[in-house]
């Protein structure tokens, strides 16, 4: 199913449809105004005018946000399709560069860039995949690495489990992205050489979402409170 909808990234049609088929709804615009929110007051933590990495950025959804905390913008996907929307985002001041390739590739000399955000991905893939990627991503970022993951709890599991029928009885097909409990989120960081310092959910108990602020062992402590 994952890698269907990978494909279907890579088309004209996928791309165009992405933000309608999951923000466009009340649902979606309430989770996209949070997700936003959330990133703005972490985003506040990197000083404005340095280099950040948004991977995989999409159609660019996220950078009117980076965009005004000052940031400039390195956007890197592996669907051309999606790069060309998140170009028509771009104001062509030069503030964003785009650049297509895979996520556990990336082609930027170690401790380049100020800060890594990667929204909507993690939940989508393996643990040894996850590791591979925070492994990439510690090696290239000099300050802060922030993940959205899908946060695990019996609660979200009960919640995940209804709505699964409920979607099964509407005859909607949806992909059920992968959660990890918060032990798990941490062995991650931690095989990867990375510390957490801060979480902060989308909405809190209505969803799994949470935005996982990290940096390297040896760096100076960021404090992002919870
Ligand atoms: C759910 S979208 C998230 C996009 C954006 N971060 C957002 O929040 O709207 C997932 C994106 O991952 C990209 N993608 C999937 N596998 C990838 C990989 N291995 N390397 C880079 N991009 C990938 C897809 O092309 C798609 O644009």
């Amino acid at each position: 199913m994952w890698t269907e909808t990978i494909q279907r990234w890579q088309s004209k049609d996928g791309a165009e449809s992405y933000e309608a088929e999951r923000f466009h709804g009340i649902v979606g615009r309430v989770f996209h105004r949070a997700q936003c929110r959330t990133l703005r007051r972490i985003a506040r933590l990197i000083s404005a005018g340095t280099r950040v990495l948004d991977v995989p950025c999409g159609t660019g959804r996220m950078h009117p946000v980076l965009r005004d905390r000052g940031l400039r913008i390195v956007g890197r996907d592996v669907s051309e399709a999606m790069l060309r929307k998140a170009a028509q985002r771009s104001p062509g001041n030069g503030d964003t560069c785009l650049v297509i390739g895979d996520a556990t590739q990336l082609p930027f000399e170690d401790c380049s860039l100020d800060g890594i955000f990667s929204i909507r991905f993690f939940m989508h893939l393996t643990s040894q995949e996850r590791e591979t990627i925070l492994r990439e991503f510690a090696r290239i970022s000099r300050h802060l690495i922030v993940v959205e993951y899908g946060c695990d709890s019996a609660w979200h599991k009960w919640r995940r489990a209804v709505r699964k029928v409920v979607m099964r009885l509407l005859g909607r097909r949806r992909i059920y992205p992968v959660s990890a409990p918060a032990e798990q989120i941490h062995r991650e960081a931690r095989a990867a050489g990375l510390r957490i310092c801060g979480w902060r959910w989308t909405l809190r108990g209505l969803s799994e979402s949470v935005f996982v602020v990290m940096e390297k062992k040896d760096s100076r402590e960021a404090t992002v409170d919870a």
